[in-house]
Order: structure tokens, then C-alpha cells, then sequence
């Protein structure tokens, strides 16, 4: 089993009652479990501030638990970790923010943001390579040219940044890489691109995603498995995406039928 998440439960202190009621806290991730074999790609859909990010930045490492825990390959993402087991996590997993702007250093020009990547991979590897190569080829797959390698974050559209991040959350191999909302808002063409290439790595390299997202074309063309998320909890999980339509909870239903509304007025 690549991850498995074991009841977990977050909670953040209310903003506005902080100062009289100290220890008052709000519940978003309200007791959620499930697991991923290597190779499975997860969809996970739900409305907006049911927690979906809140609970993804808990599976890369970035947000402890109240309760509850999270193994990555058998390790406790937040327990005592050996040297060897922080460098294991490190190269196993990979992330593309939602909010991907403030996710790169605005000082960093695009070939250095990959550079930092291909750093790590050089490690894992324990070899040496032409990173000048492999940065322009990662930028290629994700249908970008060699004039953006020395630009700076500022001067790339929100969907080009978007690629850029795409190009270095997979330079490293990870084994596991989470998008949150990464694909949606490209363009059609260069979305079918990108999910193209996902799936390439995930036949060469075994890797298994969790797609956060709105969207629901890309999940039935990426992903096996569905989890409807509402109010931090599962609401249904399909394990496989054949069963999409046959979904049994009205909150599935009426999820997946308002999101086919969307698109259906989108393409008109
Ligand atoms: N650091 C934080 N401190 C306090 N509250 C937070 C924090 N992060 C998230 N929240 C709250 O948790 C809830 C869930 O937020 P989250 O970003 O996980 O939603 P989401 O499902 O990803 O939404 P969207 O689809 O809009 O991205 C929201 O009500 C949000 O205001
Ligand atoms: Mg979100």
C-alpha cells in the first residue's frame, strides 16, 4: 500500500472569537480514512471550503493532524523518522499547490525554480546529468519553450506558472504527486497535453496522483477512483470510475449532476 490515511481530524482555531473563547476550534477534517495502491489515481471532488486542500496539505507533510495518521510507503508522515526515512518521504512525494503564485520563489527565475528539482533527482539518482537538457526537456512536456527559461515568475501567465510547477513537482520521479486544482484551469489543448504526460509517467514509473478538483472530464480520463468530500468528510467513494454513474448518496448525485450542467453550458 503506497498511502493510507487512518482517521484523521483538523482542526483551526476561529479567528474571531480567538481572543474571548481561547481554545475554541473550528473542525474542517472531521474523521477521514481511505488508502491508494501504487498506481491508482484518486479524484477527489467537493464544494468549495469543504476542506479538500486543508486535507491534501495534511498528505504531502505540510499540516499535522489533530488525530489520526498518515503512512506514506509505511512511514508515519508525522512520527519519529530516521535520516534515512525523511530522505525516503523527500524524494517519494511531490505537490502542486492550488494557490501555485506564493508555491515559488518570486526571485528564482523558471530554470532555477526546475534546477532545485533536478538537484534532489541528481541525488536520488547518486548521478550526475546535463541539467541544462533536462530542464528544457521537462518544459517541453508541459508545452513550454526554451524562452521561458529565464524569465521570472512575474512575467509568465497564471497557466504557464501553473506548467512550470507542474514540470517540477514530476522532475524529481516522485512516486506520488498531488494536484490541487492543477490541470483546471489550463487551456484545453495544453490540459490534454499535461494529463497525456501524467499518464505516460504513470505506465513508465508506476506513479499514483490525487487529482483535487472541479473537474470533472479530467477526472473520468485520469483517475480509478472518485471520493466525494463535503463538510470534511466523505460523503461516497467509488473505486471505480465505471461506477461514476451509478453513485448512491443524493450528495454525489447531485454533485456530479451539477458540475455535467457546467460543462454542458460551457460548451455551448
Ligand atoms: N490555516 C487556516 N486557518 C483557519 N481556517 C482555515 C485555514 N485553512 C483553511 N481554513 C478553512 O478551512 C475550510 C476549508 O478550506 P479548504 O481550503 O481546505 O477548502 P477547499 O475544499 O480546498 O475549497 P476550494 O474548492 O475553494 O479550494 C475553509 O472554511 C477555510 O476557511
Ligand atoms: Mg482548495
Amino acid at each position: 500500500m503506497l498511502l493510507e490515511v487512518k482517521n484523521i481530524r483538523i482542526s483551526f482555531k476561529k479567528e474571531t472569537q480567538k481572543k474571548i473563547f481561547g481554545k475554541e476550534r473550528q473542525e474542517i477534517i472531521k474523521g477521514v480514512s481511505f488508502f491508494l495502491e501504487e498506481g491508482d489515481c484518486l479524484g477527489i471532488i467537493g464544494e468549495s471550503g469543504s476542506g479538500k486542500s486543508t486535507l491534501g496539505k495534511s498528505l504531502v507533510g505540510l499540516l499535522p493532524p489533530n488525530e489520526g495518521e498518515i503512512f506514506l510507503e509505511g512511514i508515519n508522515l508525522y512520527g519519529k523518522k530516521t535520516r534515512q526515512e525523511k530522505e525516503q518521504l523527500n524524494h517519494l512525494k511531490s505537490v502542486v499547490f492550488q494557490d501555485y503564485i506564493s508555491s515559488v520563489n518570486s526571485r528564482f527565475k523558471v530554470k532555477d525554480i526546475i534546477n532545485e528539482s533536478l538537484k534532489i533527482l541528481e541525488k536520488k539518482e547518486s548521478q550526475k546529468f546535463d541539467k541544462k537538457n533536462k530542464t528544457l526537456e521537462l518544459l517541453q512536456s508541459v508545452g513550454l519553450n526554451e524562452t521561458f527559461l529565464e524569465r521570472y515568475p512575474h512575467e509568465l501567465s497564471g497557466g504557464q506558472l501553473q506548467r512550470v510547477c507542474i514540470a517540477r513537482a514530476i522532475a524529481t520521479k516522485p512516486k506520488f504527486i498531488l494536484l490541487d486544482e492543477a490541470v483546471s484551469s489550463l487551456d484545453a489543448s495544453i490540459q490534454t497535453q499535461v494529463m497525456n504526460l501524467l499518464k505516460e509517467l504513470q505506465k513508465k514509473f508506476n506513479f499514483t496522483y490525487i487529482f483535487i478538483t472541479h473537474d470533472l472530464p479530467s477526472v473520468t480520463y485520469m483517475c480509478n477512483k472518485v471520493i466525494f468530500f463535503n463538510e470534511g468528510k466523505i460523503v461516497e467513494q467509488v473505486d471505480s470510475i465505471y461506477r461514476l454513474s451509478n453513485v448512491e448518496t443524493e450528495y454525489a448525485q447531485n454533485l456530479l449532476n451539477s458540475i455535467l450542467e457546467i460543462d454542458i453550458y460551457e460548451n455551448q
